[in-house]
């Protein structure tokens, strides 16, 4: 099966520090692939190169069996309806309501009329179960109750894949929870492909068919929740175990 998104060979830097060496990986359409690694390892330079936001040193990324290396900022346009990118947190406009916030996307796209704006907006607060939250304001919210805003407004636009970076970090153990299985809700409501980046295991048994250990600029193993619980590979091993990774620089 032709991957949704496929790194070969990928490599970045900034300045002296190499942070990709060669990552390969491919996400299968409709997969929820987990990329876990430790803080500063790349992960969500991983991510924005997939969407443009960052540019590769060398080797090719593919979106849907294209090469999207080289792309211009209106070709990178293209690639962003079909994939969107949630940040950490999300960043809400306190200044705008949970409603316009949602809007903001198809408003910004003009992709539809008032009517089907006011359609859409509802239908995505009732699959995160925010319905008639539509008046207030995000500063009204609890976090995990913005994070569902958030996840509203990524898939306003009814995006094929969903780049997800650290939705979990920051909250409390059950409110993790409840994002981790609105992201399999998505999944399997929608259809989407979903990449979550994250150092948190819970969540990656949680919400991975798969997982990808990003580890000294590489992938240094890719395989099944249940077969990176047995694994032997050393330094998975303790990431499991709960030994700190940090892959930054002193
Ligand atoms: N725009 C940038 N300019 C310089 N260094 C960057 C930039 N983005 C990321 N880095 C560096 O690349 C490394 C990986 O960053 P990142 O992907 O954000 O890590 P994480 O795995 O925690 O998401 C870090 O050392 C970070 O400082
Ligand atoms: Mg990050």
């Amino acid at each position: 099966m032709q991957p949704f998104i496929e790194y070969k060979g990928i490599r970045k830097s900034f300045g002296d520090n190499k942070v990709l060496r060669g990552v390969d990986l491919a996400v299968a359409p409709g997969e929820s692939l987990v990329i876990l690694g430790g803080s500063g390892s790349g992960k969500s330079v991983m991510l924005k190169l997939a969407i443009g936001l960052l540019e590769s040193d060398g080797g090719s990324i593919f979106v849907e069996g294209q090469e999207v290396t080289g792309y211009t900022e209106a070709e990178w346009m293209e690639v962003r309806r079909k994939i969107t990118y949630v940040f950490q947190w999300g960043a809400l406009f306190d200044s705008m309501s949970v409603f316009d916030n949602v809007a903001f996307p198809l408003r910004e796209q003009r992709l539809c009329d008032e009517k089907e704006v006011a359609r859409r907006v509802g239908e995505k607060l009732e699959v995160v179960g925010l319905q008639g939250t539509e008046r207030l304001s995000p500063a009204d919210l609890s976090g995990g109750m913005r994070k569902r805003v958030a996840l509203a407004r990524a898939i306003v636009a009814e995006p094929r894949c969903i780049l997800y970076d650290e939705p979990t970090s920051g909250l409390d153990p059950v409110t993790a929870d409840t994002i981790n299985r609105l992201i399999r809700r998505l999944q399997k409501m929608l259809g989407v492909t979903s990449v979550i980046v994250t150092h948190d295991i819970q969540s990656m048994f949680r919400v991975g068919d798969r997982v990808a250990f990003l580890y000294e600029g590489r992938m240094a193993f890719v395989g099944t929740p249940e077969e990176a619980r047995k694994t032997d590979n050393p330094v998975l091993r303790g990431f499991i175990e709960g030994r700190s990774l940090d892959e930054r620089e002193p």
